[in-house]
């Protein structure tokens, strides 16, 4: 019989022994079963690959496993070893990662490949404190890392191993506060043989079947022990703090066409949000936005108009809802400082980030439907 702890229905840790919790055992023979095939996934039995590993896990932050599928692949293709993606130029990386969010992502991982090829010889380094060292490496990915390409004893906890653990122990405590928590229940139940492939399987736990609208207990590994579906609440679990509506910043953007063929681009200051990306001219985002004065800050001088409709777009932080508009300036038009004419219909080329994408999208549905299809 394991030791429980009266607090939860885990077994206790044994000090200086074995850490057996049967949880672990019941959730190794599901996966064996039931595991997902990931692009970046090792098949059962074969060492998985570090860099596949770390890059996945980077895209995975914040993203769905569908969204990144895609873009894992081309990234591979164009930087299939660490060397290659360290020596490719800051730029080429963030244009690849355009329309995946989250841009400081993009550019840590740069200077972390640089990192693993300049002071670890281009090998990873295996440890979670290791792993630390190295830009944009927080604590769910180098635990992540850890485990999943080296093995280690190390408990990966995202948003659905959260979910997953405080429903198993129907967890009082509300998230945030309940972080730390969940946390060292987690690591009480990473057994010391196949980390990686427990830490895996409670990523596709969270993912397939404790999921957080109507988890499909009946099929969970996890079933017997979990408080939660005991008590029938899993779906209230976890418990969430209120949180804090998101504020609201307004702004302008202008698209300007030279020649009816190409827009005005310029790239973001490489710090902060969006920092070194591509972007449509605008105003700054501000919560008090006088849409007035807006066209004081327009980049050329022209005959701008205002397009109907407006472009939204969710950040973090802040809630963005932006004017967008429009003037046509001759073709031998020079562009201003910093900026450069991109083709529009090759606009995708530019890597873009989402937010700008829909700018483009509003001002050529705004192109489409007038009467004289060149101008804007
Ligand atoms: N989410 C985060 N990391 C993941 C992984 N390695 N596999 C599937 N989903 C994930």
């Amino acid at each position: 019989m394991n030791r429980v702890d009266s607090s939860t229905n885990l077994p206790a840790p044994t000090p200086g022994g074995k850490r057996a919790a049967p949880e672990a055992e019941h959730l190794l023979v599901w996966y064996d079963r039931h595991r997902r095939r990931l692009p970046w996934r090792a098949e059962p039995g074969v060492a998985a690959d570090p860099y596949k590993v770390w890059l996945s896990e980077i895209m995975l932050q914040q993203t769905t496993v569908k969204a990144v599928g895609p873009y894992f692949a081309a990234f591979l293709a164009a930087f299939p070893t660490v060397e290659a993606l360290a020596a490719a130029p800051v730029e080429e990386v963030l244009r690849r990662w355009a329309g995946l969010g989250y841009y400081a992502r993009a550019r840590n991982l740069h200077a972390c490949a640089r990192a693993v090829v300049q002071q670890h010889g281009g090998r990873f380094p295996e440890t979670e404190a290791g792993l630390r060292t190295l830009p944009g490496i927080g604590p769910y990915t180098a635990a992540a890392v850890a485990a999943i390409a080296f093995d280690q004893p190390a408990a990966a906890v995202d948003g659905n191993v959260e979910r997953v653990i405080a429903r198993l122990v129907a967890l009082e405590t509300p998230l945030p506060a309940a972080k730390p928590e969940i946390r060292a229940l987690a690591e009480r139940l990473v057994p010391l043989a196949r980390a990686g492939d427990f830490a895996q399987a409670l990523m596709d736990l969270g993912a397939t079947i404790c999921m957080p609208r109507q988890p499909a207990c009946a099929l969970c590994p996890w079933s017997e022990a979990c408080a939660a579906r005991a008590a029938g609440t899993q779906e209230t679990f976890p418990r969430k703090a209120a949180k804090a509506a998101r504020p609201l910043r307004r702004g302008a953007a202008f698209w300007l066409v030279r020649g009816g063929a190409e827009v005005l681009l310029r790239r973001r200051p490489q710090k902060g949000l969006l920092g070194g990306m591509a972007e449509v001219p605008g105003t700054a985002w501000q919560a008090e936005f006088d849409a007035a004065g807006a066209l004081a800050e327009v980049p050329l001088a022209a005959d701008w108009r205002r397009l109907a409709g407006m472009v939204r777009h969710g950040f973090t932080h802040f809630e963005l809802e932006l004017l967008v508009f429009a003037a046509d300036v001759p073709a031998s038009t020079p562009p201003p400082e910093g900026g450069w004419w991109q083709p529009v219909e090759d606009i995708d080329g530019a890597g873009l980030p989402t937010v700008m994408m829909k700018i483009a999208r509003l001002a050529v549905a705004a192109r489409d439907s007038n009467q004289d299809a060149r101008s804007w």
